[in-house]
C-alpha cells in the first residue's frame, strides 16, 4: 500500500512539479492574450501566462531527468526502465498535459464565473491530472509504468496531497488560508 503510494507520487512528479515552476517563473503575457470569451469573461485570465506554461513544461522535464539520475544512483528502476526516447516522450506528455489541464481548469472556472485565484474544489486538483493521463496514454511507455492501480491511486491521493500540503503551508505561516 505505502509502496504503491510512493511509486505513484514518484511517477507523477513530472505532472506535479510544472505548476510550481509556473508559480515561480510565471508572469508577463497571458496565454489568452487578454482576450475575452463570448460570455464576456476572460478566456483564461491573468493567472495563466505563456512564460508560466513554458517554464512549467520545462520544469517537469527537468525534474524527470533529476529522477533518472536518482534512480540510477540508487539502482532503482522506474523511469530508468524505459529507453531514453520513450522516457522523454512520456515525461513531456505528463508535463505538457499538466499545464494544458491547468489551463483547461481555468477555462472552466471562468465560465462558472470564478475569478482568477478563486477556488473550485476537485476541478482545481484533478483537471491537470486527468489531462496529463489522457495525453500520456498516447504513448506505449505509459502502459508499462502506469498500471491501473497506479492510475487510480493517483486520482485518490492527488486531492489529499494537495490539501495536506496546503494545511502544512498554512500552519507554517506560508499561506494565509488553509485551502
Ligand atoms: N502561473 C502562470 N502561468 C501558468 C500557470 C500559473 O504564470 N500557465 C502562475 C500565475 O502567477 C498564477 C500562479 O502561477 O497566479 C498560480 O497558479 P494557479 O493557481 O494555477 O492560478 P490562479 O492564479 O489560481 O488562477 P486560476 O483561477 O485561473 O487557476
Ligand atoms: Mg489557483
Amino acid at each position: 500500500m505505502l509502496e504503491l503510494i510512493i511509486k505513484t507520487i514518484w511517477l507523477l512528479l513530472p505532472a506535479y512539479i510544472p505548476n510550481n515552476f509556473a508559480v515561480i517563473f510565471g508572469g508577463g503575457k497571458p496565454l489568452d492574450l487578454g482576450k475575452h470569451f463570448i460570455d464576456g469573461k476572460r478566456i483564461l485570465g491573468d493567472g495563466k501566462t505563456i512564460r508560466g506554461f513554458v517554464a512549467g513544461v520545462l520544469g517537469g522535464i527537468f525534474t524527470a531527468h533529476i529522477q533518472l539520475i536518482i534512480e540510477k544512483s540508487f539502482s532503482l528502476s522506474v523511469y530508468s526502465s524505459l529507453d531514453y526516447a520513450s522516457f522523454l516522450q512520456l515525461v513531456f506528455l505528463l508535463s505538457f498535459g499538466a499545464m494544458l489541464g491547468d489551463s483547461i481548469g481555468s477555462f472552466i472556472k471562468r465560465r462558472f464565473g470564478v475569478e482568477r485565484g478563486g477556488k473550485f474544489p476537485i476541478l482545481d486538483q484533478l483537471t491537470f491530472l486527468i489531462i496529463a493521463y489522457i495525453l500520456a496514454s498516447r504513448c506505449s511507455a505509459f502502459y508499462k509504468l502506469f498500471t491501473l492501480d497506479v492510475i487510480i491511486t493517483g486520482i485518490v491521493i492527488t486531492p489529499l496531497l494537495h490539501l495536506t500540503i496546503n494545511v502544512l503551508a498554512y500552519k507554517l505561516g506560508l499561506k494565509d488560508v488553509w485551502w
